[in-house]
């Protein structure tokens, strides 16, 4: 992997979105958001870099976005350490697949729908993390 690339902004400095989202939406909506985000994904440039079985992954994620919002850490409980950087460097990420998922996630928020007060608090941590999982120049 010696064309890895690294972001110049580094890793992400604003923390976790409102763990308030958690509470509004619970966790049956949580599953429910990273479902559909898995679903748009199908349909795109970008669908061969996810496993087969999209529920499975979509769940994986669910588990994360739930213990980053202050509920049970599964994500942890199930595979450790997040270290989704690391994680992520198998997947060749461009600043164009990071667009193509970040649309993804932005109509599974809309179809939900997810609540309007914390979106852009939640939009503000898709952005700068996702930024960090990119790992190849092109
Ligand atoms: C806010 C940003 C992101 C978060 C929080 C996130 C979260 C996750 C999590 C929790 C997993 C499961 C890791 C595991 O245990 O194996 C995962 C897997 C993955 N993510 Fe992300 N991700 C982000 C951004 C992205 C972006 C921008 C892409 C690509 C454009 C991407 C592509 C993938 C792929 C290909 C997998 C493997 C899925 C599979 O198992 O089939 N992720 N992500």
């Amino acid at each position: 992997m010696s064309d890895v690339y690294v972001p110049p902004g580094g890793p992400p400095q604003d923390g976790p979105p409102d763990p308030r989202i958690l509470q509004v939406v619970g966790e049956e909506g949580i599953r429910k958001l990273l479902s559909l985000h898995y679903k748009n994904l199908e349909e795109t440039s970008i669908r061969d870099m996810f496993a087969k079985d999209m529920e499975n992954a979509a769940q994986r994620a669910a588990d994360f976005f739930i213990q980053i919002l202050g509920g049970t850490p599964y994500y942890s409980q199930k595979n450790g350490p997040p270290r989704m950087r690391q994680r992520h460097l198998p997947f060749p990420i461009t600043e164009e697949s990071r667009q193509v998922w970040l649309d993804c996630f932005r109509q599974a928020m809309k179809d939900l729908p997810f609540p309007e007060e914390y979106r852009q608090n939640f939009d503000d941590f898709l952005e700068s993390f996702s930024a960090w999982m990119v790992n190849r120049k092109s």
